[in-house]
């Protein structure tokens, strides 16, 4: 029997744009301080939502990653049905790689959209944390459980491991984690086998992370920025996408489609911040351009980060004066614009209920990662007290952020069908997601192993999933706003880490603003 179970891979080969433009009708000639379109335009065939648990849902955005660990888990662990797994991983390169998450339904350790995740996370925490209360902590351990991966795979100069487990392999099987006895090759890149994307997306990982411990961890926080700088370094001096050597081991999962400038771009931006050394600052300057930093993005995803490189260049201006950035000022007004309904340039496709659209497999990642973004931005703009401008329209942070919010209430529930995209949050939520661990028998309950070929019942079976994967977001609904929750259908009911990681910031800021 053979799965393709690919994970929430950007690739899409069907966009679908036969959605209506929200709030086109509504556009008229507009006074310079009316800010359109109307508020209920945004809010699709639904009034607003009545309220929701912002804080519950953080707390459960977080305790999703306890789900995907590897490794051994610790004493207090709380998402108990889950076991100690790959214990063994690196082996056979020779190396300890224990540790670190599976990426979403299956069992592979892909370095890629680990490095992101773990930007986001620390964005969410570096933006957001302040008002995350009791849940700093965990959002702290969710980190560290990545960085202290992405450490042991960056450990020896020149050569950094991106990925242990092989995707082909591990796709034919439908194994728990804790059983999983299918290939754990490990591969990396050198100077040889470039990988600039990967590389410097795991250099931007590091310096973020680095920011989140400088105060209670700083011995800590400096290894991981000494770690950044010399990754980095090795991203640029070696350029070249991981998925030419690695062509069949990361493709179609998470090839570099969007080649590795943006990293770069973006890895830079976060070293500056992380280091203040002005040598990034210059790099920017000289580089930005080539690197496509005034390329039209409107998309922010595991694979390009231009518009999050554009929010984060964009604050040095608002918030630092930084006159060399100011282009990118521009920049991240412009990816502001394209996404607002009713703007001159908007570009962005919303479905009837008033999702975000952007493509047709695994559409909450992209809506995750931008409202982030809407919900920083306009951070940086009220403290620097500034708007945006979209053509003779001026948009306020609070339009902004009301864009964002909606985004976030639609995926917990307030959309045509009620439901809520996130395992155990609401009173109606995905039952069958597409996860090998949640699907199969908890080995607490079941210790017998489960092999390979086994699994399958489960991945077919049309009962619910026996574990909970709290806090789990998938993949989200179709264009008309429909989840069949079928377990079988990864493209909408496959959880993954970097959806989570955003959301996580989006729901701190929530929590503290409408508790
Ligand atoms: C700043 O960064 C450059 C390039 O990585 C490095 O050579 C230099 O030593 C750094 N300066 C400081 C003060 O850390």
């Amino acid at each position: 029997m053979k799965v393709v179970s690919e994970a929430c891979v950007a690739f899409s080969l069907a966009y679908v744009y036969v959605l209506l433009l929200i709030g086109t009708a509504t556009v008229e000639a507009t006074p310079f301080h009316r800010i359109i379109p109307p508020l209920q335009s945004l809010y699709g065939r639904r009034g607003p939502s009545l309220s929701h648990d912002y804080r519950d849902a953080l707390t459960k955005s977080i305790l999703f990653y306890e789900g995907q660990r590897s490794g051994k888990l610790p004493l207090n662990q709380r998402m108990r049905w889950r076991g100690d797994s790959a214990l063994s991983d690196g082996a056979a390169g020779h190396v300890d790689l224990t540790g670190g998450y599976y990426d979403a339904g299956d069992n592979v350790k892909f370095g890629f959209p680990m490095a992101f995740t773990t930007t986001m996370l620390s964005w969410s925490v570096l933006e957001f944390g302040g008002r995350m209360g009791d849940n700093l902590d965990h959002a702290k351990a969710a980190i560290r459980w990545a960085t202290d991966y992405l450490l042991k795979a960056t450990a020896r100069p020149g050569v950094i491991y991106v990925q242990v487990g092989d995707p082909n392999l591990d796709h034919k099987c439908w194994e728990r984690p804790e059983d999983m006895d299918t290939s754990r090759n490990v591969y990396k890149i050198d100077a040889d086998h470039p990988g600039s994307d990967v590389a410097a997306e795991t250099a931007a990982a590091l310096a973020a992370a680095s920011m989140v411990f400088r105060t209670t961890d700083p011995i800590y926080s400096r290894h991981l920025l000494q770690t950044a700088m010399q990754v980095f370094d090795f991203a640029d001096k070696h350029r070249g996408a991981y998925s030419d050597s690695l062509q069949s081991e990361v493709c179609p999962f998470y090839c570099s489609y969007s080649g590795y400038n943006d990293e770069l771009l973006w890895g830079a931006a976060w070293l500056q911040r992380a280091s203040r050394n002005v040598s990034y600052i210059s790099y920017i300057q000289s580089h930005g351009q080539n690197l496509g930093g005034e390329d039209n993005v409107n998309i922010f995803s595991w694979d390009d980060k231009h518009a999050g490189a554009r929010v984060l260049l964009a604050k040095e201006v608002l918030l630092r004066n930084s006159k060399s950035l100011e282009e990118y000022r521009g920049h991240a007004d412009n990816f502001v614009c394209s996404l607002l309904p009713g703007t001159p340039n908007s570009q962005a496709q919303y479905t009837p209920g008033g999702l975000l659209y952007k493509m047709s497999d695994c559409n909450l990642q992209y809506v995750t990662s931008t409202t982030f973004l809407l919900f920083t931005y306009p951070k940086y703009l009220r403290v620097s007290k500034q708007v945006v401008r979209c053509g003779n329209m001026v948009v306020t942070p609070t339009r902004i952020r009301t864009l964002a919010k909606r985004q976030v209430d639609y995926i917990l529930g307030d959309n045509p069908l009620r439901m809520s995209y996130m395992v155990g949050y609401g009173a109606k939520f995905p039952e069958r997601i597409h996860h090998r661990g949640s699907s199969l028998p908890s080995i607490y309950q079941h210790p017998q192993i489960i092999p390979c070929n086994d699994g399958f019942q489960s991945l077919y079976s049309n009962a619910p999933n026996p574990n909970r994967l709290v806090g789990a977001v998938v993949g989200g609904p179709d264009n008309n706003d429909h989840f069949s929750d079928e377990r079988n259908d990864y493209a909408h009911s496959e959880p993954t880490t970097y959806i989570n990681a955003p959301l996580v910031g989006s729901l701190a800021y929530l929590a503290h603003s409408f508790a």
